[in-house]
């Protein structure tokens, strides 16, 4: 481990909590829409990129651009420090025993794939079971399924009630000799539910079965330490922690990676070829088949310094102060019902307006500069389980502001007036 970028990560200046300033550090927010001041509450799709990232992004390609692990050459070895630096970097971000159990990825889609066939594809077999949660991401569902299918396992889904509130006992009940793993949401999407997942892991280690945990959503706003949640893989992206898009990691225990085989196949991912045979590499490289996203994972290590500096607690007591606030407004407004009203809840305001499309919702808050995401959230079942198509999200981070929120819910105020 080099000394000069612990020190660059942990001596770079702490942020006051100011929200003006920290909306200077993200060059977009200055952008008009439509004529209006960009209202940007789509950060659960998204979140945008502070300056540092952009320029960490444009430094690499000016002034390091270089393939990794591969060169003798300065270039190479310094683009291959930055780039393993980076990892240590999202190491501490989760507080990993170890940076090789920090797997980079496209994200967290492509981390789950990468356990379901790798790990599932090992440990699942006919008649075996993987249990999921009612309420997760496309990403944490069509994964297992593609699995199960390919194995003639089973997947079994844990309900949750009107809130959006997991039942522990009904996935405590799923929970069998049969389970080979549980994979389950940190928050949901769709809803803004914090699933007790300390206690969930426990319950299955109780019984002998290992956790995915699915933190696209959480990491963003909660902090996060995977050897306190005792999570056998931690999922998670870049591109919604003010990091660029591409590029994520999978957390996963030394031992079971150590023990599952290749995801990919192809350069850096081997310790020696031949024709009749091949021999892998240590983790975390055997998993990193081909050239990876260098100048994303150093755009990442931007962002994780930049949310260090203004510190992860003082993001979540902003974003839980806007959804409290955000959940009042809008909540009180004639015709709007909230989806999605769990005790612990992150960043994330559901609704839907009586007798009027969220996506007619969505065009008309667009008209006035506001951006939410509108449908189905890539969590279908979650909208089947409360019998609506779609639903309008809007979705904080730590550079929106409760003005943003008024202007929410004056947009949502003319969406009703069109529709009288
Ligand atoms: N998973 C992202 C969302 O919730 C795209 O919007």
């Amino acid at each position: 481990m080099s000394a000069t970028v612990v020190a660059r990560s942990e001596t770079l200046p702490a942020l006051a909590f100011d929200v003006e300033k920290i909306r200077a550090d993200f060059p977009i927010l200055r952008e008009k829409v439509r004529g209006h001041e960009l209202v940007y509450l789509d950060n659960a799709a998204t979140s945008q990129k502070p300056q540092a990232v952009i320029d960490a992004i444009v430094e690499y390609y000016e002034t390091g651009n270089a393939n990794i692990h591969r060169g003798v050459h300065f270039l190479s070895e310094k683009a291959t420090e930055d780039f393993e630096q980076a990892r240590q970097t999202v190491q501490r971000l989760v507080n990993a025993a170890d940076a090789s159990e920090i797997v980079f990825v496209r994200g967290t889609t492509e981390g789950i794939n990468l356990v379901a066939q790798s790990y599932g594809g090992s440990n699942v077999g006919a008649g075996d079971e993987v249990v999921i949660t009612a309420m997760e991401h496309h990403s944490n569902i069509v994964p297992w399924q593609m699995l199960c299918e390919q194995k003639g396992a089973r997947l079994r889904v844990a309900p949750m009630n009107d809130r959006g509130e997991l039942l522990l006992d009904e996935y405590e009940k799923l929970l069998s000799e049969r389970t080979k793993l549980a994979a389950i949401s940190h928050v949901s999407n769709a809803l803004g539910t914090i699933n007790p997942v300390k206690r969930m892991i426990a319950v299955a280690h109780a019984k002998g079965i290992p956790v995915l945990v699915d933190g696209a959503q959480a990491v963003p706003h909660l902090a996060v330490d995977v050897q306190d949640l005792d999570a056998d893989f931690y999922a998670f992206s870049a591109h919604k922690m003010y990091g660029p898009t591409g590029v994520g990691a999978v957390y996963g225990k030394k031992a079971l990676l150590e023990a599952m085989p290749p995801y990919q196949g192809g350069g850096d991912m081997i310790s020696s070829v031949t024709f009749e045979k091949t021999t892998w590499n240590k983790v975390p490289h055997k998993f990193e088949a081909g050239t990876p996203d260098m100048a994303g994972v150093i755009g990442w290590r931007a962002a994780v310094e930049y949310m260090n500096r203004v510190g992860v607690a003082r993001i979540a007591a902003h974003e839980h102060e806007l959804l409290e606030y955000a959940t009042q407004m809008v909540g009180a407004l004639p015709g709007v019902r909230i989806v999605g009203t769990a005790k612990e809840k992150a960043s994330v305001l559901s609704f839907v307006i009586e007798d009027v499309h969220p996506h007619d919702i969505g065009t008309i808050l667009d008209q006035e500069g506001i951006a939410v995401r509108t449908g189905h959230h890539c969590a279908q079942p979650v909208m089947e389980r409360f019998g609506i198509p779609a639903t309008v999200r809007a979705s904080f981070a730590m550079y929106n502001t409760r003005e943003e929120v008024d202007a929410l819910a004056h947009g949502i105020r003319k969406v009703r007036e069109v529709f009288a």
